[in-house]
């Protein structure tokens, strides 16, 4: 199955905005996407307007209580998109997992038992922190997408990850089928958004993705509103930048032409 996770160590770097917006522009392009918001605080259920339903299982029914994960599937607004939401109890997640036997591996074991699950791409948003919750984002993903924004902190976090990535990946002997570094947020115009863009690609340069993703006040507009920016400013750099991001990720992951 083909999973993606989007993760920084960095808290705000995009993480939900990327998540949203490359399930929405998969799921346009005709590839089903099903999305897990794995981030106890819900950012990604509420830009789909989604919550459990009081009847149906949860993410955290399925990682706690073996209930299917199949179950906790919502269907959003827009076609080829599902997502399992964040529910409230979703803060305890964490605390809860503590106590369960190989507490780690409970979403690809989840995922896994829940084959064949009809999508093209899993795609799951993280909270900037190394919880259990992130250690079960991180087991069940092929492949990693982290976000940085052009700034010393997040070279720096960045540094940090690839670090813990390296100790948790011989500890755990799993490894990423590859691992994207993606420059979100970033002003040209600047001399320091420009000059840290060059120390990213000198040290990270084979982990860039190849395209970057603009600052833009259309995109933070569009997410406000909860519609894809694609459908609200089709031309705006935001939605330009994310469909080449999505492409790249189309190419590199579902290694095929649009449906
Ligand atoms: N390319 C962009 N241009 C302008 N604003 C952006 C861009 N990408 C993200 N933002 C804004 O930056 C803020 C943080 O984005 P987002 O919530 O997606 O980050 P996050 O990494 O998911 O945060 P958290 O660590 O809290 O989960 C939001 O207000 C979002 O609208
Ligand atoms: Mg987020």
């Amino acid at each position: 199955m083909n999973s993606l996770a989007v993760f920084s160590l960095k808290g705000g770097t995009g993480k939900t905005t990327i998540s949203a917006s490359l399930g929405w522009i998969l799921a346009e392009e005709g590839f089903r996407i099903l999305l897990i918001d794995m981030d106890p605080q819900g950012h990604l259920s509420h830009f789909f307007k989604v919550h459990p339903r009081p009847d149906q299982s949860t993410l955290f029914g399925a990682l706690i209580a073996d209930q299917p994960l199949r179950e906790a599937v919502v269907p959003t607004a827009y076609p080829n998109l599902e997502i399992i939401p964040a529910g409230a109890e979703n803060w305890h997640l964490n605390e809860a997992l503590i106590a369960r036997p190989w507490r780690e591996w409970k979403l690809k074991d989840a995922l896994e038992a829940a084959q064949p699950l009809p999508y093209d791409l899993v795609l799951i948003d993280v909270g900037g922190n190394l919880s259990l919750v992130t250690y079960n984002a991180l087991m069940a993903a092929r492949v990693l997408l982290i976000p940085v924004l052009p700034d010393l902190f997040s070279y720096l976090s960045l540094k940090t990850l690839f670090a813990f990535l390296q100790e948790t990946g011989q500890k755990y002997h799993v490894f990423f089928k590859m691992v994207w570094v993606l420059i979100n947020k970033i002003n040209q115009h600047r001399p320091l958004d420009r000059e840290n863009r060059q120390a990213l690609e000198m040290y990270y340069g084979k982990f860039l993705v190849p395209e970057v993703v603009r600052e833009d006040a259309k995109l933070v507009q569009a997410l406000r509103e909860q519609v894809p920016v694609t459908r609200t400013a089709p031309q705006s750099t935001a939605a330009r930048d994310l469909k080449k991001v999505a492409r790249f990720i189309r190419m590199t992951m579902l290694g095929a032409p649009v449906p």
